[in-house]
């Protein structure tokens, strides 16, 4: 291999889609997955790329600094996709030391990491790491976040982010490190961990469950179809320029309930439901503590500037989306069993 590239949460449901991208369009670049296997980690997700020459596993826990630091000697990469994390608002609101230790303290010895194994030589080399909008905090009925945005997180998952895309800019400005960040809106589709909204959805419709709206379920979010927002990682790693933020986006608001409504008429026809049927299991519950309002992102710098736009729209994602979930019932299965530890055990045992 010519180089290789170290992906942090690649067993993750973004960053397995990122692995599974830049593994077939890549065969002369080795693509190393660094995950600690947490319950969001799924190495199953993988299963179709996992013996391509090109593709290597490391089980390492980002919070160890001396382990990210062996990871670096052994594997010498040219680059790092940053995208491990704990990623749930909900777990951050009643776990947020957690959300510190992966995603502030694992991000400065991912940084360090590459600092110490590059020591100064910047040459062809690059550090991105991928963020979320949610560091802009919430917006009000109009407006859109930018890049110049003030940040303003009011979650602790938020905050930590926000902390992380901080830390990652210092190591540009301090130490001339040639890093890149994006910030990206929700993403939905296959392989979506079902503790967020769209697939709980999904799984509870298959099991007649109710549908839990938080608060009057006129928050609204941005969604983008999860293989587009690989493809925007891919353009901004290969062509984005070092110091940059992009923003990413669906140009896809919805309100949540408008959303689940119109994901319950695509199960009901799926599933051969009389139409209306699924709306019934809609429950509106308790809201989030510090539920942000809005979120939509101007991703024009990244059309402009890098040429990336979205190219699959809710209408068909969501169906899509569904019918994944349907056709891979093994996986829910799985993953809602905890199941899939073993497949770890049987594949790298
Ligand atoms: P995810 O929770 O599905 O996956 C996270 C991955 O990181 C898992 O494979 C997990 O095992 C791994 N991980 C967690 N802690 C780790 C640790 N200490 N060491 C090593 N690996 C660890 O998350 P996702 O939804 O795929 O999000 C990936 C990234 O994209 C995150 O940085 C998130 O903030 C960002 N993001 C997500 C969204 C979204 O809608 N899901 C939107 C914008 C940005
Ligand atoms: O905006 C990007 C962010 O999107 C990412 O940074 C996060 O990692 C990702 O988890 C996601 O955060 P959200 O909090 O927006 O996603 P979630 O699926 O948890 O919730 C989407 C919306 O639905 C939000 O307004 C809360 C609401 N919701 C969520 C759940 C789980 C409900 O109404 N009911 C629910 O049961």
């Amino acid at each position: 291999m010519k180089k290789s590239i170290i992906v942090t949460g690649g067993a993750g449901f973004i960053g397995s889609h990122v692995v599974r991208l830049l593994v077939n369009k890549y065969p002369d670049t080795r693509i190393v997955n660094v995950d600690a296997l947490t319950y969001a980690g799924n190495l199953e997700n993988l299963s179709d790329v996992d013996s391509a020459d090109n593709y290597a596993f490391r089980k390492v826990d980002i919070r160890d600094a001396a382990a990210v630091d062996a990871l670096f000697a052994e594997i010498q990469p040219e680059g790092v996709i940053h995208l491990a994390a704990e990623s749930h608002v909900d777990r951050s609101i009643t776990d947020p030391l957690a959300f510190i230790m992966t995603n502030i303290v694992g991000t400065v010895n991912m940084l360090n990491g590459a600092r110490k194994a590059w020591d100064g030589d910047y040459e062809g080399k690059r550090f991105y790491h991928v963020s979320t909008d949610e560091v802009y905090g919430s917006l009000g009925e109009t407006g859109l976040f930018t890049e110049e945005t003030s940040y303003d997180p009011r979650s602790p998952y938020s905050a930590s982010k926000a902390s992380s895309d901080h830390l990652v800019r210092a190591y540009f400005h301090t130490y001339g490190m040639p890093v890149v960040i994006s910030n990206c809106s929700n993403n939905y589709g296959p392989n979506h961990f079902p503790e967020k909204l769209i697939p709980l959805v999904i799984n509870n419709i298959k099991h007649g469950k109710p549908l839990p709206i938080y608060g009057d379920g006129k928050y609204t979010r941005d969604w983008l179809w999860v293989i587009d927002h690989a493809e925007a990682i891919d353009v901004i790693f290969q062509t984005g320029v070092a110091g940059e933020t992009y923003n990413i986006g669906g140009n896809n608001e919805m309100k949540n309930i408008d959303l689940v409504e119109q994901l319950c008429d695509v199960m009901d026809e799926l599933l051969g439901n009389e139409l209306g049927a699924s709306r019934k299991l809609i429950t509106f519950v308790k809201d989030r503590p510090g539920h942000d309002r809005r979120y939509a992102i101007d991703s024009s710098k990244l059309q402009r500037e890098l040429g990336w736009e979205p190219k699959v729209y809710p209408k068909e994602g969501l169906k899509m989306t569904a019918e994944w979930y349907l056709n891979n019932e093994k996986w829910l299965e799985n993953v809602t069993s905890g199941a899939y530890a073993n497949y770890y055990e049987k594949q790298y045992a």
